[in-house]
């Protein structure tokens, strides 16, 4: 049974594009999505350096396409060289931040910790985090992934407090399934969707808990959305190869609408 909450496609554009080509990009979205359907919000996440030309000369701005970042520190300024603070996205301006992707917490070593003191300072200033969280291949195999997942998000999220659930997103994504064309089946979403929602109401109570959006993300395409989105717990994805090219990024928008 599908869910009725307004259904979340986001784009990770991850380390790709320089301003000409996250500019171009930028337009052919904001012609592939002049409008977006009814139940669904749309959102790009570019490098950090094409924020402001993908909304203004890009055109996102005045789109009904909204702005997210792929990182955030947690401090308000300062001697952080390389860092971006959340006060800086707020003025592009930016509506989303990514945080707790695997990639970050493999290869820059973050920790729970770190991301909940991301996850604090975005929802303090405004912004909404798409909170990541996955299993290894290791982990699913040894039958352990509903508990990591599950304790990361009890981790990232300890100490929280929401007044409403649009202030908050989960991205489940399966690490084995992130970029390798393998995706997880629609059950296996599902299933750990589903325990990341019982979580969130032990965190956050009943009635902000079922209004708390949970993407999947791992190979995500117009070929698979549908399936995941049929799923009680999955309201949206988290895209990352298939959001570089519009014409993929604005079919899966379309099949969010259906
Ligand atoms: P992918 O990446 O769609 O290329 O698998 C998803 C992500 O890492 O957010």
């Amino acid at each position: 049974m599908p869910n009725t909450r307004t259904r979340l496609i986001a784009g990770n554009w991850k380390m790709n594009n320089d301003l000409d080509q996250a500019y171009e990009l930028a337009t052919e979205l904001v012609k592939a999505i002049p409008e977006v359907p009814a139940g669904v919000e749309v959102c790009v996440c570019p490098p950090t350096v094409d924020l402001r030309v993908v909304s203004c000369r890009g055109g996102i701005k005045e789109s009904p396409i909204k702005l997210g970042a792929q990182n955030v520190y947690w401090e308000e300024s300062g001697a952080y060289t390389g860092e971006t603070s959340v006060a800086m996205l707020k003025s592009v301006p930016v509506e989303y931040c990514i945080i707790g992707h695997s990639e970050r917490r493999d290869y820059f070593k973050e920790t729970d910790e770190d991301e909940n003191k991301k996850a604090k300072a975005l929802i303090a200033g405004g912004i909404v985090p798409i909170f990541c969280c996955g299993e290894s291949l290791e982990t699913r195999e040894a039958g352990e992934h509903v508990s990591f997942v599950t304790s990361q998000i009890k981790a990232g999220l300890a100490g929280i407090e929401l007044s409403s659930a649009d202030q908050l997103v989960i991205a489940y994504e399966p690490i084995w399934a992130i970029g390798t064309g393998k995706t997880a089946t629609a059950d296996d979403a599902q299933e750990v969707c589903g325990a990341i929602r019982a979580t969130l109401v032990e965190l956050f109570g009943e009635e902000i808990a079922s209004g708390i959006r949970v993407l999947y993300g791992g190979s995500a395409k117009p070929e698979n959305i549908a399936g995941f989105l049929e799923k009680e717990d999955v309201d949206g994805a988290l895209v990352g190869g298939a959001s570089l090219k519009a014409d993929s990024f604005a079919a899966m928008v379309e099949k969010a609408g259906e």
